[in-house]
C-alpha cells in the first residue's frame, strides 16, 4: 500500500476560533483526516511573539484543543499536539535560522503589519524600518516576531510535510518555507526536505471576510464570529455587519460590504440561496435584512453544533490531555528523526 502524504498545520492560541480560522483551516484539518497521515497542532510558541499573559496562554491552549476536538478531529485517526511539547522544534528552529536572511523576513507583509502595531505606527506608507532599527527602548519589535516564518517552516519542514491546509493569508509564508527548504537541500546537497503546498481540495485559497466591511476576519480586527458565539449573540452581530444603502439600478456592482456577506453566504449555504439573494440584488428587490437573517440562520446549523461540544469538552480535561500526550509523542518521534538528520546534515556530529 503506498504511504499517505503527510499533512501538517497549526493554528495559534491567541483566543477561540473564529469563521475565517475554521473555514481557512480547521474544516479542511477535518475533512482531510481520512485520506492523509495528518498531523495538527496549537502553535503555543507562535502566540509568545505578541506577549500575551501567561495565565491566558494557557488557557487558551486548553480552549483551541477542545475546539479542535469539538470540530471532529479524531486523536484515533490524526496526530494532535501543542508546538511546545516538541522541544525538537525550537533547536531547528536555531538551526534554520541560520540560512534565513533578515531582508526576506522584514519584507514579510504579516511581519510588517505587526511591527507596525507593536510600535503604534499607524500608516502604512511610514518607514517602519529606521523605526525597527531606532533606539526607543521602549518601542521594540521582538526578534522572534520577525522569525516568526522560520519557526513556521520549521514546524512544516520537521514533519516532513506535503500538503499544509490554511488560509489565503498564510501563503506567503509558505512560499517562504518552500524557499528555505530549498534552500537548505540545495546548500548541503542532500534532498531533505520536500516543498510543501497549501491544499483547499481543488480550490483557491479562502479568505473569509470580516462583519465590519473590512478585507479580513481576524481576532484582532473586532469583526468575527466565533465557533463560540451564542444564538443570541451571533444573530446581533450578524444582524449589525456593515452593507450600504442598497442597489438603485439593476445590475449595479456590489460594493465591498456585501460582497462580503455575499462570500459568507456563499461558505455557510446552498447554492440556491446564494442565487436568490445574487438575483434580489441584480434586480434591486434585495432587502439586507432578510439576507442577514438567513445568513444568521445558516452559520448556526454550523456553529450551534460544535459550540455544544465545545462546552462539553472545556470542562474535560482528561479527553484533552489524553489526546496531547500520544499526539506529543508522535510527533516527538518523528520530529527528533528529522532533526538527527538536520544536524549531522549540517556537522554537529557525535565523537
Ligand atoms: P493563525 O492562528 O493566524 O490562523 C490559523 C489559520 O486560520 C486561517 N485564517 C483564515 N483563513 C481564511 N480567512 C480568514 N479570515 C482567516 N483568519 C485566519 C489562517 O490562514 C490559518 O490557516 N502561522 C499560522 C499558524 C502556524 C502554522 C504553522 C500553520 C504556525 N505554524 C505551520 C501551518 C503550518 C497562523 O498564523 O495561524
Amino acid at each position: 500500500m503506498a504511504e499517505k502524504e503527510i499533512v501538517l498545520s497549526g493554528i495559534r492560541a491567541t483566543g477561540n476560533l473564529h469563521l475565517g480560522n475554521y473555514y481557512g483551516a480547521l474544516s479542511k484539518f477535518v475533512r482531510m483526516q481520512d485520506d492523509y497521515d495528518c498531523l495538527y497542532f496549537v502553535a503555543d510558541l507562535h502566540a509568545l511573539t505578541t506577549n500575551p499573559d501567561p495565565d491566558k496562554l494557557h488557557e487558551n491552549v486548553r480552549n483551541i484543543v477542545a475546539e479542535y476536538l469539538a470540530a471532529g478531529l479524531d486523536p484515533e485517526k490524526s496526530t494532535l499536539f501543542v508546538q511546545s511539547d516538541v522541544p525538537e522544534i525550537s533547536e531547528m528552529y536555531l538551526l534554520l535560522n541560520m540560512h534565513v536572511g533578515i531582508g526576506e523576513l522584514m519584507r514579510t507583509a504579516s511581519f510588517k503589519d505587526k511591527a507596525r502595531k507593536q510600535l503604534g505606527i499607524k500608516s502604512d506608507s511610514e518607514n517602519i524600518e529606521s523605526q525597527i532599527i531606532g533606539s526607543d527602548s521602549n518601542k521594540r519589535v521582538n526578534a522572534g516576531l520577525l522569525t516568526y516564518p522560520t519557526l513556521m517552516a520549521v514546524d512544516i519542514l520537521i514533519q516532513k510535510a506535503n500538503k499544509v491546509p490554511v488560509g489565503k493569508d498564510q501563503e506567503q509564508h509558505l512560499e517562504l518555507t518552500r524557499r528555505f527548504a530549498r534552500r537548505f537541500n540545495s546548500f548541503y546537497g542532500v534532498d531533505l526536505f520536500p516543498e510543501p503546498e497549501n491544499f483547499n481540495f481543488g480550490g483557491n485559497a479562502v479568505k473569509v471576510p470580516g462583519l465590519d466591511g473590512s478585507g479580513k476576519m481576524g481576532k484582532s480586527e473586532g469583526n468575527c464570529i466565533y465557533l463560540i458565539d451564542d444564538e443570541k449573540t451571533l444573530r446581533k452581530k450578524v444582524m449589525r455587519a456593515v452593507t450600504d444603502e442598497g442597489p438603485k439600478t439593476p445590475g449595479q456592482p456590489v460594493s465591498q460590504p456585501v460582497e462580503n456577506l455575499f462570500t459568507l453566504l456563499e461558505l455557510t449555504s446552498t447554492p440556491e440561496i446564494v442565487k436568490h439573494y445574487r438575483d434580489a440584488y441584480a434586480d434591486c428587490s434585495i432587502r439586507y435584512g432578510d439576507l442577514k437573517k438567513q445568513l444568521a440562520e445558516d452559520i448556526l446549523k454550523v456553529t450551534l453544533p460544535i459550540r455544544e461540544r465545545i462546552l462539553d469538552l472545556q470542562g474535560d480535561d482528561a479527553a484533552i490531555s489524553k489526546a496531547l500526550r500520544i499526539g506529543a509523542e508522535k510527533a516527538r518521534e518523528r520530529a527528533s528523526k528529522t532533526l538527527a538528520e538536520v544536524r549531522h546534515t549540517m556537522g554537529i556530529r557525535k565523537f
